[in-house]
């Protein structure tokens, strides 16, 4: 073990957490900018400070930066994702992608452009067991820390129907799995916020289909919270226009506040929002028996 590392937490990813793991979202358009040795090397310690099972750190890392190796690579990543979508819905051109389908056609956008991002990092558990537990923290943590340098990401995955040729193209024995495949360069546009169903409805308390505290909360613009008068008056408009859903205290009258105080506590807590937890007037609960989502 003599060889194993203890680096002390680097300066350059100072950023706050929070920042980072609120903003971190898939990017799949890259500025053609060069991605420095230093920042990749951060980049993988970040992610070699994961949790993993046993601390065998079995996790391993391919990072291809040879351009002509990336386009070639980028051919296969384009078949690879054209033969999920025609074994998955049956799509086999971007015509055939609904609109609506924003994620989609982000992610066939980026499978055309695969083969011209910056970096490309394959990531592998050096066993043919199920280690994706041991290896995806790693992933996470090094799509972290490219956030925090500013550096944009998207986990991704490949097509059994390419994986020889990737394998055979890259020299990687056939005792190695692959858990993901990571684009990485600088964003073209913003990193922006993720969309994500709220943790009122995806938190369970103390048992299965039991919601959290936070599920009976109002939320009050935080313009709203300023001390005196005005605070009083959004509380006491909130409250006195709420109905109740599913045990969720919606305001149901969609006008005016009542319409932003709806909107924000359908989307829960975020950063122009506080939630009034019901501690100067306690909140109605609703009986879990009478919950909707327990019946
Ligand atoms: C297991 C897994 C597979 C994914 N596969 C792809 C993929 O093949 N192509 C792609 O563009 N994004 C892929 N993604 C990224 C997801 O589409 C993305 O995390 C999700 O849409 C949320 O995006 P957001 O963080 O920007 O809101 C994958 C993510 C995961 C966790």
């Amino acid at each position: 073990m003599s060889d194993e590392e203890r680096l002390p937490p680097p300066a350059l990813l100072d950023l706050p957490i929070g920042e980072v793991m609120f903003t971190q979202r898939a990017i799949r358009r890259f500025k053609p900018d060069p991605i420095s040795d230093q920042h990749l090397k951060l980049i993988l310690d970040a992610a070699s400070k994961a949790p993993n099972g046993g601390n065998l750190q079995l996790a391993r890392f391919l990072v291809i930066r040879d351009p002509d190796r990336i386009r070639t690579f980028g051919e296969l990543y384009r078949e690879a994702w054209w033969a999920k979508r025609r074994e998955g819905p049956g799509w086999t051109s971007i015509e055939d992608i609904p609109k609506s389908e924003k994620t989609f056609l982000s992610a066939a956008r980026l499978a055309e452009e695969m083969g011209r991002v910056p970096v490309v990092v394959l990531a592998f558990a050096v066993a043919r067991a199920d280690l994706g537990h041991s290896v995806l923290p790693a992933v996470q943590n090094l799509l972290l820390a490219a956030r925090a340098l500013g550096i944009g990401s998207t986990l991704t995955t490949l097509h059994d129907d390419v994986l020889p040729r990737v394998f055979e193209m890259f020299e990687i024995p056939k005792s190695a799995q692959l858990y993901g495949c990571i684009p990485l360069g600088y964003p073209r546009g913003s990193f922006g916020t993720t969309p994500r169903r709220p943790t009122s409805e995806t938190t369970y308390w103390n048992a299965w289909n039991r919601p959290p505290p936070w599920r009976y909360a109002i939320a009050i613009p935080r313009r709203f919270r300023v001390p005196g008068e005005n605070e009083q008056a959004a509380v006491g408009l909130a409250r006195n226009s709420a109905g109740f859903i599913r045990g969720l205290q919606i305001p149901t009258r969609p006008a005016g506040l009542n319409d932003e105080v709806r909107r924000a506590t359908l989307r829960g807590l975020e950063e122009d929002w506080m939630l009034d937890d019901g501690r100067a007037t306690p909140a109605p609960r609703i009986a879990p028996e009478r919950d909707p989502m327990n019946e």
